[in-house]
């Protein structure tokens, strides 16, 4: 099953989150402002993730959610991190569904810096699925 992780993060929370689930899928973690963000072929799942500020997505991750293409994705599964709202979930969501995209409903989310047990869940959510 062919998979990708992509993120974008200002303080490394997520990104760690996110190197936990690319370890587990062994793929990389690739910052959606990075010059490799764009998808080289098409994947199974797409592991995307993305804080919340100021009760809204980043601008670079609000981009890269628009180059996204359906034909590119057969299935989306988020993760996120913030201080305590998990409304980025439902941001990416609802851009990924306007993008035809089928997003998993299970979703992974930590309040802020995540600790060493909540990197061995990003894992195993990972994990999960890609089975
Ligand atoms: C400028 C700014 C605005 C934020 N706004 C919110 C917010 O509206 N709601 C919330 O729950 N967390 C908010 N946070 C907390 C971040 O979402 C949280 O620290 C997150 O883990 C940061 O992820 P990152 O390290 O991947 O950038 C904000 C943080 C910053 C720096």
């Amino acid at each position: 099953m062919k998979s990708a992780v992509r993120y974008y993060s200002r303080s490394g929370n997520t990104k760690a989150v996110a190197e936990a689930i690319a370890k587990s899928a062994g793929v990389s973690a690739v910052s959606v402002d990075g010059a490799k963000a764009a998808l080289s072929e098409p994947v199974d799942v797409l592991f995307i993730g993305g804080a919340l500020y100021a009760y809204g997505l980043d601008s670079h991750m609000k981009e890269y959610l628009k180059t996204l293409k359906k034909e590119d994705v057969k299935k989306a599964v988020v993760f996120s991190t913030s201080w305590i709202s998990k409304h980025s979930i439902d941001l990416i969501k609802t851009a990924l569904s306007e993008a035809g995209i089928p997003v998993e409903a299970d979703a992974f989310y930590v309040r802020n810096k995540p600790n060493d047990a909540q990197l061995k869940d990003a894992a195993a959510f990972a994990a999960k699925h890609l089975t």
